[in-house]
């Protein structure tokens, strides 16, 4: 299973990328905003400088003709881009179209396994299933991608699936169980995969005992 980061923050992309861990990072317009910056088109480019991997960016349109518009515009950026679109008829149509281009294509806000479906049909390269959201109106989230997962390797589909809207780090075991291509997550939940508490309890306690060993070699010296 890959990781993709779900943020639009430089910082904390920049971070994870040096941890080597993970191959794309995921944007949305709410997490653009949470930034505070307008200047869309500069920060999926400097997000693209730092990973090497696909670069979500969200069309803001939502009638067909401008969604298509907009996103032919995105994904002349950078070959790194992958255009999110919503899963609504107009995304459908968008997606039939742009994917003949080879566009590559985010399904964006998918919440069910007919919704998944027709972004195949239409060309979808990943479909973004959104676990914490259905989680948080008392759907089981992680159902879903693993139903999606073992439909799509029932017909021996290529679109791949990304564990998206991950709240803690036990989501990310889930989806690495239900067989999801990717998990995006969000930069606090990839730094608390890092830890363990016996792991820093184990650090310590390696710190204490060599310290004690090597204060009695320079005092026999
Ligand atoms: C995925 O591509 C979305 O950006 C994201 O995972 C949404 O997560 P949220 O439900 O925490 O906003």
């Amino acid at each position: 299973m890959h990781l993709f980061l779900d943020t639009a923050n430089i910082e904390q992309i920049r971070h994870a990328a040096k941890l080597g861990v993970i191959s794309g990072v995921t944007t949305n317009p709410s997490l653009l905003s949470l930034e505070g910056r307008s200047d869309y088109k500069a920060v999926i480019l400097e997000i693209c400088s730092i990973v090497s991997g696909p670069v979500s960016a969200e069309v803001l349109s939502h009638e067909v003709g401008s969604m298509i518009e907009e996103a032919r515009e995105i994904s002349s950026w950078s070959p790194q881009v992958v255009i999110k679109i919503p899963i609504t008829p107009f995304g459908l149509e968008a997606i039939s179209i742009l994917s003949k281009e080879n566009i590559k294509i985010n399904l964006t806000l998918c919440f069910s396994v007919n919704q998944a479906l027709l972004g195949v049909l239409a060309g979808a390269t990943y479909v973004s299933p959104f676990v914490g959201r259905l989680d948080d109106i008392g759907h089981n989230g992680m159902e879903l991608v693993a139903e999606i997962v073992q439909i799509f390797a029932h017909y021996n589909f290529s679109t791949q699936v990304i564990a998206a809207s991950i709240r803690h780090p036990l989501h990310c075991v889930a989806a690495a169980k239900a067989g999801a291509h990717i998990a995006t997550v969000p930069y606090k939940v990839l730094m608390e995969m890092t830890s363990h508490p016996l792991t820093t309890a184990g650090i310590a306690r390696f710190r204490e005992d060599w310290s004690g060993i090597s204060q009695e070699a320079k005092q026999e010296k």
